[in-house]
């Protein structure tokens, strides 16, 4: 299983690969705001700079709403870094962008995924992953990792290469469930990823080891 962070803070981003654990990054325009990052340049060199810190994916989302506008913009993300993938929303413009970016050897991100239906479509258009947001699911009463669920099932009913990105991850153990499930990545906040450290046990008998250790010298 893939682990990319869902962040824009490169602090962050620079923890976690430390930690050597990392696959990639995801971002969105919301998560960009978030750090203060604004203004087409900004936003752009921002985008370079998670690259640079990084070795694997970094999803870059398209603000335009339109096919053109989003092959433009994609286009241009495109060639910022090979690392970026071009991050589509599910709309109908969005699914003959994926098409078109397909075709010519671009990686892409299909976000907003809420249905198997909406993943469905993003595999036949060819895109490279699938984000189905499950914590905002789980936000609606709705089962997040049941989603995740049918999606497997489907993908693996056609052998679809496209890859499950379950994302708005927001604790461990939606982490843990989604490894259960087979999803091919998550991308979580780093909160949910240094969770996976923690055990008291751990605590307890790392403690007992050293206090022991002592004793015998
Ligand atoms: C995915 O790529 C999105 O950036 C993200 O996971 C959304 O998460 P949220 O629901 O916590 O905002």
């Amino acid at each position: 299983m893939k682990f990319f962070i869902d962040t824009a803070n490169l602090d962050q981003i620079k923890e976690a690969q430390a930690l050597g654990i990392l696959d990639g990054v995801t971002t969105n325009p919301s998560l960009m705001a978030k750090e203060g990052i604004t203004g087409h340049d900004n936003i752009l060199k921002h985008y370079v700079a998670i690259c640079e810190a990084v070795e694997g994916d970094v999803s870059a989302e398209v603000i335009s709403v339109d096919f053109e506008g989003m092959v433009r913009e994609g286009e241009a993300l495109a060639e910022l870094h090979p690392q970026i993938v071009v991050k589509i929303p599910m709309i109908k413009e969005g699914v003959k962008a994926l098409k078109y970016f397909s075709q010519k050897g671009i990686k892409t991100n299909c976000t907003l995924i809420f249905s198997a239906g909406q993943a469905l479509l993003a595999a036949k258009a060819g895109a490279t992953y699938v984000s189905p947001f499950i914590g905002r699911l789980d936000d609606v009463s709705t089962d997040g990792l049941n989603l995740i669920q049918e999606i497997r099932h489907i993908y693996d009913n056609y052998a679809f290469q496209t890859e499950i990105l379950a994302a708005s991850v927001r604790h461990t153990m939606h982490i843990i469930d989604c490894a259960k499930i087979g999803a091919d990545v998550m991308t979580g906040p780093l909160s949910a990823i240094t969770g996976l450290l923690n055990h008291p046990l751990t605590d307890i008998g790392l403690a007992k080891f050293l206090e022991d250790h002592k004793k015998g010298n």
